[in-house]
């Protein structure tokens, strides 16, 4: 029998999506919902978003944003499951199942999980230790296979393998063990020269909604300061990833006057610059008409909720069988 495989992929509501979400995720998203091979479900993890400190009247914005984004990026609700994580109640459900076959300790020893907590440590909540349960629901509920993110993630794609594994083997599920679909943006680095970019790292970002005037601004800032023997420092590095990621025909010529010593780094940045804004210009463009259709997203977002749940409801009947709550 030949069944379609499925793709899930989540963006948490922490904020307004960037350039590093959009070449590491969003992209990555969009190639597989084009490729018409795969069943796609894309939310927005608003629930996620609890794990660290928010605020309430953000969250409630920021949900519906990023579903916006989707929509700007291109994401077609013709094509693709669109919907907000907090409205299918069955993922929290099967995260409760999900946690009776992980221990405290794996769970404490995730990179990501330690990072958290040195970056909040009055926030070591119960929620944020079962980040990775619920993001091993989102994903295994639909049964997915393929998750577009960005490689900050696959310590998390990794704990879902193992939840899926150990449910199969304790209770005979048939749950697939997924893997990371990679873009060539999975690591977009930081406008800071440091790190990648990050919406909790300020002056590392470009919004998708930034105009050409405010990134040039902000790509000018890039420190490029020259390093002895004429090795490229980290600001430069960055400067030409960007340049590859989003117009690569024109890296061989700056690399060159780069090596003769002729490069002026103010117009390196400026083309970087021009470069993203015209990556996103059409985004910009899209996000205007949606904005002025409030009715059409509402209605993606509720018909995404009702196609989700079906799908998930199914899965949670099986898995309560085999448990033994049926
Ligand atoms: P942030 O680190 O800005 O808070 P999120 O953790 O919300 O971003 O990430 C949302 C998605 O975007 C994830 O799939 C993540 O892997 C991806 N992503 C975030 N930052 C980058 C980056 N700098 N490069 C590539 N992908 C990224
Ligand atoms: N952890 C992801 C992030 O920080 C968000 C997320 C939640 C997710 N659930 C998911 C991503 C399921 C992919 C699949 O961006």
């Amino acid at each position: 029998m030949n069944i379609t495989q499925r793709v899930l992929s989540g963006i948490r509501a922490t904020g307004r999506l960037h350039l590093g979400n959009y070449l590491g995720a969003v992209k990555g998203m969009l190639e597989l919902s084009n490729s018409g091979k795969y069943e796609t479900l894309y939310m927005v993890a608003d629930a996620h978003t609890l794990t660290t400190p928010y605020n309430v009247e953000e969250l409630r914005k920021n949900r519906r944003e990023v579903i916006v984004d989707y929509l700007a990026a291109g994401l077609d609700p013709d094509k693709s499951i669109l919907f907000q994580q907090s409205e299918i109640a069955e993922h929290f459900e099967l995260a409760f199942y999900f946690s009776s076959v992980t221990t405290i300790a794996k769970m404490q020893h995730l990179p990501t999980f330690k990072d958290k907590v040195k970056q909040y440590p009055n926030h070591a909540t119960l929620a944020l230790l079962n980040y990775p349960t619920l993001m091993a629901a989102d994903i295994l509920i639909y049964k997915a296979s393929l998750v577009p993110v960005g490689i900050d993630q696959e310590p998390h794609i990794e704990a879902a393998r193992e939840i899926a594994r150990r449910m199969n083997q304790d209770y005979g599920t048939d749950f697939p063990e997924p893997r990371r679909f990679a873009t060539k943006g999975g690591y977009v680095p930081s406008l800071t020269g440091e790190g990648k970019m990050s919406k909790s790292v300020g002056g590392s970002f470009v919004n998708l909604t930034d105009d050409l005037e405010s990134i040039r601004k902000k790509v000018r800032g890039v420190p490029t300061a020259t390093t002895a023997g004429g090795v490229m420092s980290e600001g430069v590095k960055t400067l030409f990833t960007f340049l590859e990621l989003l117009e690569p025909s024109t890296v061989s010529a700056f690399k060159k006057q780069f090596e003769e010593g002729s490069l002026k780094f103010v117009e390196l940045k400026d083309k970087v610059a021009e470069a993203m804004y015209s990556e996103l210009k059409p985004l910009q463009e899209k996000r205007k008409q949606l904005e002025a259709n409030q009715a059409y997203v509402d209605r993606v977002i509720r018909e995404g909720a009702e196609k989700a749940r079906e799908i998930a409801q199914q899965t949670l009947r099986e898995v309560k069988e085999k448990m033994g709550l049926a």
